[in-house]
């Protein structure tokens, strides 16, 4: 390791003089916005079944502020089905463009129903018709039959808005942990990881080994 590289290796990041996890979040988001290609708010989102058996999948994060992480999905589906059960998840972002990971882990709530009667109404019409028309992780018999129910269901709600399905609402992740980290030359790489107790507790704040 040269002299330089070292230099470059103990040069403070910045990021982990902040104490505002949020603040940090919302920063780097707005980093990956400028820099990644696509879906700067695509988050991997873990969950475990009845056995404890972990699971994993993409969602996309639909807002974000000292709350938490919010998502929308089916709530019939698997991972909805697994959240209800455990009320417990995991966020995962990796914005490979800037080099770095968050990661979250927490309890989760619902969001209000007004708060999802909001973001429904304002997806696309088509996205709203197909919230209709898919029984999100259950067996589907062709794609003739998905094609089937979003016609049925686009005669259906021929006239007038497409209202909210109870069964399609949010979930929002209230962090117990949120981990930054970004690369750093010869694998040493920046770790800092913000915990608290309880999602209303003061957070604290460490340094962690690569
Ligand atoms: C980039 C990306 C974003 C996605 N966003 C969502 C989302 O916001 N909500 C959702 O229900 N599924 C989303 N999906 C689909 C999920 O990854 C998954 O296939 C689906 O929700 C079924 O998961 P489950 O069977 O574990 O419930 C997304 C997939 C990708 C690749």
């Amino acid at each position: 390791m040269s002299l330089n590289d070292l230099s470059k290796l103990t040069a403070s990041m910045g990021f982990a003089e902040r104490n505002d996890p949020f603040g940090l979040f919302g920063d780097w988001l707005k980093d990956a916005e400028k820099s990644e290609p696509n879906d700067p708010n695509a988050m991997a989102l873990a969950t475990a079944d009845e056995e404890g058996l972990p699971n994993v999948r993409m969602v996309l994060l639909k807002g974000f502020d000292d709350r938490g992480f919010v998502f929308y999905t089916n709530y019939e589906s698997q991972k909805g089905q697994e959240i209800l059960g455990t009320m417990k998840a995991a966020l995962c972002f990796h914005w490979k463009s800037l080099r770095r990971q968050v990661r979250v882990r927490g309890l989760v709530e619902e969001v209000t129903k007004q708060e999802a009667d909001i973001y429904f109404a304002s997806r696309p019409r088509d996205s709203r018709i197909g919230a209709w028309a898919s029984q999100q992780s259950r067996p589907l018999e062709s794609r003739f039959a998905l094609e089937t129910a979003v016609a049925l269901n686009t005669a259906k709600y021929a006239i007038g808005e497409v209202p909210r399905p109870s069964y399609w609402s949010g979930f929002r992740i209230k962090p117990l942990s949120i981990e930054f980290w970004h690369d750093r030359p010869f694998r040493l790489h920046d770790r800092v990881v913000f915990r608290r107790k309880d999602p209303s507790g003061e957070w604290s704040k460490a340094r962690l080994y690569p």
